[in-house]
């Protein structure tokens, strides 16, 4: 089973991604508007706002988000998720493709 991700306002068509795979593997296969450093959740360079239904972030994650986008609703580190319903990247936070 596949979800979509969605980049509305951009220029990139949705993707679709197996549920609960990892999201960085599949949008940089794609070609999606997000680049990733680290892939482990400690640079902060995929930070996005998202919506979907995800689960909380966990506090690690949570930690490195606070550091550089301390306030800013559904941030997520997208190295960090392995969605199980569709999600949309309302925007990107860290550096842009
Ligand atoms: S790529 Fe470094 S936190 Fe996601």
């Amino acid at each position: 089973m596949s979800i979509l991700v969605r980049f509305p306002g951009s220029r990139f068509a949705p993707v679709c991604v197996p549920k609960g795979a990892e999201l960085a593997q599949h949008l940089d296969i794609h070609n999606a508007p997000v680049l990733f450093g680290c892939r482990t959740g400690i640079c902060g360079t995929c930070a996005a706002v998202v919506e979907g239904d995800l689960k909380p972030a966990p506090a690690e994650e949570a930690e490195v988000l606070d550091i550089e986008w301390e306030g800013i609703p559904n941030s997520r580190l997208l190295c960090r998720l392995r969605p199980q319903a569709d999600l949309t990247v309302i925007r990107v936070l860290g550096k842009k493709a």
